[in-house]
């Protein structure tokens, strides 16, 4: 977590530092700072609280060409203004941020005190500017004093350094993302690209090992030795108005309703005379798999549990794992197993780690994700991209929308590669009927009654989403979404589960959407039945042909389509219902408490 700029060019930098923040606060908003080197020394500005408060602290802005900034998800320490970054040595010469997790850092931090060096935090960040302070005294050069200092540190870095009268910035990465851009006449570094979006679309994806020196007409990249290396400049098509909040009040806001047109790019060329087709997936690609296996964590296993349970449908051997449970609960992994890691950031730890664990068994593997250049993308065998564009707030939605469909569109592919397949009979419905889906999206965006159902609600105790089959991730996903931005109990099961122990929570107090694709309903009807009759409320949720509108108090309704794609019309609906529940309660909607977008923390 954590997200990390660094900008140096002819300008002024103290704006675009503060913007590349606020953009980059999905990744944390504990704390937030800047250090500007202006040719009278490095001017550390920093505060406990987001880059809004920081700006507040900042009567005049301070000014220099060279600067480095930081938002921060804590780890070591509580989220004070002296746990904040930018971190310094004791003279305050050397300022460092940094995201990632340094591991030795108490023994570095026992040795440096004994040395003489100053503490003034908690965090781990804190060695780095002391250890380049000490490395500098006996080194030819700071960029030498760098190089030893990271060769010191043991854990995760994507670290950015300023010195005082030094015209540089240097930085490194191990683990942890980092992005250079390139603009005419200025240079920037961030965790990821909406920080600096609204300037350059030129972009170098660093690897792990490289160093960087920017100075304000040059910039150089190394390996950890010194030998230069060449990177590709990349093109990102993401547009810079995808990176703002435009109309709407909230990134989530905007990211629910701009789903059609995220859809509509997900799906662009990728049926191709009723066929399915993707780039970098060459026809047979699949031939000699014989179990796949999903990982991911939170949204995106929601979204792995969608397609899994379509793939199982269509008679492959399919398991859907945490990230998290991977390493103890994977089974038998060899070459013909293809492991499919689902993560819109493409940087999520334990995401990593399981491509990593099915990597060293030989499995081949499968990213999708929505992050060109991400750590998932370039570690796995293949990635393909959900292409969603930018997502900031912290809770995934048109991500979830991406996944599904691109996921689904890749079953469809598998299933026609495995000779164990059976190709699911209804595949020319399913692939006809996608071309209508982001127009029902947009139908269901502009005819939902979920923020009458949500203001209905709020005085719950809990509330409970229950489907089974298709819908049961979907319920899932619908509870994830709900705890996360209302903190309100919320919970989500397999529809037939709710007699087996939870039905001990159902009272009239706790409303229970009911997750319909227009198949298969009939368990959940008999189940929401169940919860009717001990005062619960229920609201159907899918199509108006659903047995459980019958029954049910209230209706949430999708347009008749696909059972594939009306559960993932149903989903909106549910984001919908989460959405205007936490406007109601107030709750920081783009921001929630404790959690962060990316997590690169295990
Ligand atoms: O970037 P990833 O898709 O790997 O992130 C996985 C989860 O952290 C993420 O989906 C999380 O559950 C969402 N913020 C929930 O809305």
């Amino acid at each position: 977590m954590c997200g990390i700029i660094a900008r140096i060019g002819h300008g002024d930098a103290t704006e675009t530092l503060l913007s590349g923040l606020e953009n980059l606060e999905y990744r944390g908003y504990d704390s937030a700072g800047i250090a500007v080197q202006n040719g009278s020394g490095v001017k550390v500005h920093k505060t406990s609280g987001e880059v809004a408060d920081l700006k507040a602290t900042l009567d005049t802005r301070p000014s220099g060409n060279i600067g480095i900034g930081h938002t921060r998800w804590s780890t070591h320490g509580p989220p004070t203004d002296e746990n904040a970054h930018p971190h310094t040595d004791t003279a305050g010469d050397v300022a460092v941020v940094h995201n990632g997790v340094i591991d030795n850092y108490d023994e570095l931090r026992a040795q440096l005190q004994s040395q003489g060096h100053e503490f003034h935090s908690d965090t781990d960040t804190e060695v780095i500017p002391h250890l380049i302070d000490e490395y500098r005294q006996d080194s030819a050069s700071t960029e030498q004093a760098i190089r030893k200092a990271i060769d010191t540190l043991e854990g995760s870095y994507a670290i950015a350094a300023l010195v005082d009268g030094e015209e540089r910035v240097y930085a490194a990465r191990k683990g942890s993302p980092l992005v250079l851009g390139l603009d005419d006449d200025e240079w920037f570094l961030a965790s990821d690209v909406p920080a600096f979006l609204d300037y350059t679309d030129q972009v170098i994806y660093l690897e792990d090992g490289d160093l960087v020196v920017l100075e304000p007409d040059s910039y150089r990249i190394t390996d950890l030795g010194g030998t230069p290396v060449e990177r590709p400049v990349d093109t990102v098509d993401w547009d810079p108005d995808d990176a703002g909040k435009g109309e709407y009040d909230h990134y989530m806001e905007k990211e629910i309703h701009s789903q059609p047109t995220a859809l509509a790019n997900t799906i662009e060329g990728r049926i191709e005379n009723g066929t399915v087709s993707f780039d970098d997936l060459e026809p047979g690609k699949f031939a000699d798999i014989d179990t796949v296996q999903f990982v991911a964590c939170g949204t995106s296993y929601h979204a792995a549990m969608y397609a899994g349970q379509q793939l199982r449908t269509a008679g492959l051997q399919t398991a859907v794992i945490r990230a998290s449970e991977y390493e103890t609960s994977a089974g038998p992994i060899d070459e013909s197993t293809l492991v499919i890691a689902v993560t819109q950031s493409g940087e999520t730890a334990d995401t990593l780690d399981a491509v990593r664990t099915a990597a060293s068994h030989d499995a081949q593997t499968l990213a999708v994700t929505n992050v060109v250049g991400s750590t998932a993308a370039r570690e796995a065998d293949t990635a393909i991209y959900i292409r969603a564009g930018p997502e900031v707030g912290v809770a995934a939605t048109k991500t979830y929308s991406s996944q599904a469909v691109t996921l689904t569109l890749l079953t469809q592919r598998l299933a026609a590669d495995v000779p164990e397949a059976t190709p699911v009979d209804d595949s020319e419905e399913l692939l006809e009927t996608l071309e209508d889906f982001p127009q029902h999206v947009e139908t269901v965006l502009e005819t939902s009654q979920a923020r009458l159902l949500a203001r209905e609600f709020m005085n719950s105790t809990s509330y409970f989403f229950i489907g089974n089959g298709l819908s049961h991730s979907v319920a899932l996903e619908g509870a994830l979404k709900f705890k996360e931005i209302t903190y309100e109990h919320a919970e989500g099961f397999a529809s037939g589960e709710l007699k087996h122990g939870p039905l001990a929570l159902v009272t009239e107090k706790s409303p229970l959407f009911a997750v319909s694709t227009g198949d298969a309903d009939e368990k959940t009807k008999t189940n929401a039945i169940e919860a009717q009759s001990r005062g619960a409320p229920i609201v159907a949720v899918g199509p108006a042909t659903s047995p459980l509108v019958d029954v049910a108090d209230a209706h949430l309704s999708v347009p008749d389509t696909h059972p594939v794609w009306a559960g993932l019309l149903a989903n909106v609906q549910l984001q919908l219902v989460s959405y205007h529940a936490a406007t109601l309660l107030e709750r920081s909607i783009d921001k929630p408490r404790n959690l962060a977008k990316s997590v690169t923390v295990e």
